[in-house]
């Protein structure tokens, strides 16, 4: 097991393993024996599989368990949910010195952690990831927060963790889909940062790869070195959104019938369609069962950038590889966006 500590205002670890679940009562209490009620947050398709489990270990460490189970899916992301949520804290008599365990993926781990955020101006959340982009991506870095029907991701607070809990063993059951689109996370960590890590995955990793422990973490330490340079997201950050600029536009066009991972996969293909890397790029997409190609033409492309009015007319700043593992970003005009492209 990894312990990796984010080294920000109020630092947490981020432990990453094997079969960690059924201790996860004994690790919160460790850190913090003040915690009577511990509010467990999680969804209809995750709880089937693993609530048991959770609600075992932390009676086991001897805290009162409310569990809160909510309909999977980015459809429940919003104030609505988290209204509810609250009522349920208030109702059960949470104080300050209790807190919320989000057990699922980044819609579980935003949500729940954006309602620890504001519940009594704030207690602490733990953060049990159970997709591969949760662990390497939502859980670590504070960022929590839920959608409007005017957009994603609209509402929200900086709101870090006290601890976060990647069980590797937990992504055995997801859909071979799914786990796709936490591997376009890890390849755009690959090309931005590490080339060892793209070295690494040039022999495909799956579910049940040993390798799969060792490729969250280095991910992890990844995500924690530039959200501790960073912690407030305006320079050194932005290198994660590599593929995200196109990326974001493919998903709102398609009414995000297209997943978030299938459109970053595409998103670094095609802002890198004239960079040295392109092939190597392009080779790892395929390797992983990703698209890298879209049918989308440029209009299509800068509508759904620009289709936030109020950032008509403004500059755009995209992510740029021409180096495995070395990324710049780079300003520019909307319109210079088509010669990349
Ligand atoms: N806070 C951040 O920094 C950050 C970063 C990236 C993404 N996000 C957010 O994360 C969300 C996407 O995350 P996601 O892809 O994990 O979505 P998700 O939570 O909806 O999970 C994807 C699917 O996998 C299922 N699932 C989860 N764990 C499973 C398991 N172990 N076994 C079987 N099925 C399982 C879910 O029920 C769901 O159907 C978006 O809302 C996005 O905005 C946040
Ligand atoms: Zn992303």
């Amino acid at each position: 097991m990894r312990r990796i500590k984010v080294k920000v205002r109020h630092g947490y670890v981020v432990m990453v393993g094997r079969d960690l679940l059924k201790d996860c009562g004994k690790f919160i209490q460790t850190g913090d024996t003040r915690i009577k009620k511990i509010f467990l947050v999680s969804e209809t398709n995750v709880a089937p599989l693993y609530l048991d489990k959770t609600r075992k270990s932390l009676e086991d460490a001897g805290f009162e368990v409310v569990e809160y189970i909510f309909e999977a899916g980015e459809k429940s992301k919003n104030l609505n949910e988290v209204a509810k949520m609250l009522g349920v804290l208030a109702e059960n008599g949470f104080t300050r010195t209790d807190a919320v365990v989000a057990l699922g993926g980044g819609v579980t781990t935003d949500m729940a952690g954006f309602a620890a955020s504001i519940y009594l101006r704030g207690i602490k959340v733990y953060q049990i990831a159970t997709t591969l982009l949760a662990q390497v991506d939502a859980s670590v870095g504070g960022k929590t927060g839920v959608d409007l029907k005017e957009g994603k991701n609209l509402v929200g607070a900086f709101h870090q963790p006290s601890l976060v809990i990647c069980d590797v063993d937990l992504l055995q059951s997801l859909s071979d889909e799914v786990f796709a689109e936490g591997m376009a996370e890890v390849i755009k960590y690959a090309f931005i940062s590490d080339r060892d890590l793209y070295e690494k995955l040039k022999n495909k990793i799956d579910k049940n790869s040993p390798d799969l422990e060792d490729v969250v973490a280095r991910c992890v330490e990844l995500k924690a070195y530039v959200v501790e340079q960073d912690e407030l997201d305006n320079g050194l950050r932005q290198t994660l959104n590599f593929g995200h600029t196109l990326g974001h536009a493919i998903e709102r066009n398609s009414n995000f019938t297209v997943s978030h991972g299938f459109a970053v996969a595409k998103g670094m293909a095609m802002i890198s369609r004239h960079s040295p890397i392109y092939n190597e790029l392009v080779e790892m997409i395929k390797l992983y069962d990703l698209p890298y190609e879209d049918d989308s033409t440029f209009e299509d492309l800068l509508g759904g950038i620009m289709n936030d009015k109020k950032k008509r007319g403004s500059k755009i700043t995209v992510v740029l590889v021409n180096e495995i593992g070395k990324a710049e970003l780079k300003t520019i005009e909307p319109n210079e966006l088509k010669g990349y492209l």
